[in-house]
């Protein structure tokens, strides 16, 4: 027990308070938050409303609809459900969703280009539920789509789950984008290095940091414990690894030889035993899919 655990497990007699709880802090790991069975369900609840956009949103990707259609869907179903979408207004961002095609890393602003047969298309939803972020992706074929944009998106899907299978309860951060570069490599890819994933709770982007590869320095030693709760999402690039900035809107990120990117994003909760997906949908595809 470090110093810091051994205050913050007194007990306020009679209040069932802990120190921390009530100076209204929660409890962390250094800068990383550590969340109570109470907190987990606001991460829960989060997540399964953010699955729940997913599943409604999921039909209507197809050929011919505009990303700024899309956006609209999505703004209005969550305003609907009386909760609030992350993106909009956060660091300016002028939209509530994300919509990255084909050589679109992330970030792609929703615009008035219908989808085309062919494209692929990762539609990234972040929701706020009662103060609590929940977070996922999706990569869409568009039509028929050629067999190295399929295989692509298989990776990238496959890569997730490969990162996610990796997570061991006090086990090492590391061994997520350890999995991840390893899985990648062998299928003829690369993997992202400029976006990680991110801790996620009452804050959209927090610690850790979750890269997807193995940093050559400064590799966080942070272990794993029950309540932190972090994103997985890869971008894997069908060329090179480096990423450009679009510098007039300053958000869309392009792969740097305009090859194909393609991602998917779960959020995940460390439990007593094991990863617990938030962000798992009815209808989307499960560990397992064939695209
Ligand atoms: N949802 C993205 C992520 O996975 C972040 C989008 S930030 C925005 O972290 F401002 F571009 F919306
Ligand atoms: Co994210
Ligand atoms: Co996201």
């Amino acid at each position: 027990m470090s110093p810091f655990d051994f205050w913050n497990s007194f007990s306020l007699k009679g209040l069932g308070l802990n120190i921390m709880q009530a100076l209204g802090r929660s409890k962390t790991k250094g800068k990383v938050p550590i969340y109570n069975e109470d907190e987990r369900e606001g991460l829960r609840t989060a997540g399964r409303f953010n699955s729940q956009l997913m599943d409604f949103i999921r039909p209507h990707v197809q050929p011919g609809i505009t990303t700024i259609e899309l956006d609209r869907l999505v703004y209005e179903y969550t305003l609907d459900h009386g909760h609030t979408p992350a993106c909009l207004g956060y660091k300016k961002y002028p939209n509530s969703i994300c919509t990255s095609v084909n050589e679109i890393v992330c970030h792609g602003i929703p615009n008035r280009i219908p989808l085309h047969n062919g494209d692929i298309v990762n539609v990234d939803l972040t929701t706020i539920v009662n103060g609590w972020h929940g977070d996922s992706s999706e990569t869409f074929l568009i039509g028929n789509v050629a067999e190295e944009a399929r295989k692509l998106v298989q990776t990238a899907f496959d890569a997730m789950h490969v990162g996610i299978d990796a997570i061991q309860t006090y086990g090492k951060l590391t061994e997520i984008g350890r999995s991840i570069e390893r899985f990648a490599r062998v299928r003829g890819y690369s993997v992202v290095q400029e976006y990680q994933g991110h801790g996620l709770g009452r804050q959209f982007h927090q610690e850790p940091g979750v890269p997807h590869y193995v940093p050559k320095s400064n590799a966080s030693n942070l272990v794993l414990e029950p309540g932190m709760c972090f994103t997985v999402e890869p971008m894997i690039n069908a060329g090179t690894w480096r990423t450009m900035l679009d510098n007039r809107d300053k958000w869309t990120v392009r792969t740097i030889d305009l090859a194909l990117s393609a991602q998917f994003e779960h959020t995940v909760l460390v439990t007593e035993s094991g990863p617990e997906v938030l962000t798992f949908t009815q209808n989307g595809p499960l560990p397992g899919h064939k695209f």
